[in-house]
């Protein structure tokens, strides 16, 4: 079954522990997108956040870096209680040591590439990480439409996968609904962030649910 990542982006940062509660139940994970205002145009939040909804939430912390050089606060987060941590290919950190990093202390890492990057230059991490997230649209809101483009991308990534036996989950972010979450799922995504679509549904864990079976 697909597993579904909320992404905390779309819901009410005024009543954060009760926002996690109307997904809790049919999440797989929680999805927090954390933005530097350096690598996009926006800034988030940070292991200060994170920390303080860990104890809020049984769901796993999906953690996804939009930062220019993430390896110096990757600390930060991990004792904040990530569960995955995800870095941007574009991102001006050498990769791998940062990868590493993130797996030497437990965690699981995760490398993700905008609509315009090529996955070739992510190959020869493939062997490295536990996720590939694959960006639908440009990073730095959510509610933006899916880019259908990318679909031809995540069929290959899913390929080479497949074929080398590795065991690396595909994650796509940006843009879900029933229609796009279904041409993601086709070309091979395992997981779905989804940010808008959930939470500005009246019954967030029934979209999840409907999500989880497409
Ligand atoms: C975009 C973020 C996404 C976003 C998804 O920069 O990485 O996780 O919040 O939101 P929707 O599903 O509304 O596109
Ligand atoms: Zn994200």
């Amino acid at each position: 079954m697909i597993k579904i990542a909320p992404s905390l982006l779309s819901a009410n940062f005024s009543c954060l522990a009760e926002e996690i509660k109307r997904i809790e139940q049919t999440a797989d994970m929680l999805h927090l997108d954390v933005m530097d205002g350096h690598f996009v145009n926006n800034i988030t939040f940070g292991p200060v956040v994170v920390s303080a909804i860990r104890s809020k939430s049984k769901l796993l912390f999906d953690v996804h870096l939009m930062i220019t050089n993430p390896a110096q606060i990757i600390p930060a987060f991990i004792k904040a209680g990530a569960d995955i941590i995800t870095i941007h290919a574009e991102c001006r950190d050498e990769l791998l040591p940062t990868i590493r990093m993130i797996k030497d202390a437990g965690v699981k890492a995760g490398v993700s590439i905008n609509p315009p990057t090529p996955l070739e230059i992510i190959i020869p991490l493939l062997g490295e990480i536990d996720l590939l997230l694959i960006m639908s649209v440009n990073p730095g809101w959510s509610g933006q439409g899916f880019i259908s483009e990318v679909l031809p991308k995540i069929r290959e990534a899913k390929g080479l996968i497949e074929r080398d036996n590795l065991s690396v989950e595909i994650e796509v972010d940006g843009g879900i609904n029933i229609v796009t979450g279904k041409q993601a799922v086709e070309a091979g995504a395992e997981i779905l962030v989804a940010g808008s679509f959930v939470f500005n549904s009246s019954d967030p864990c029934n979209t999840i649910e409907i999500l989880k079976n497409l």
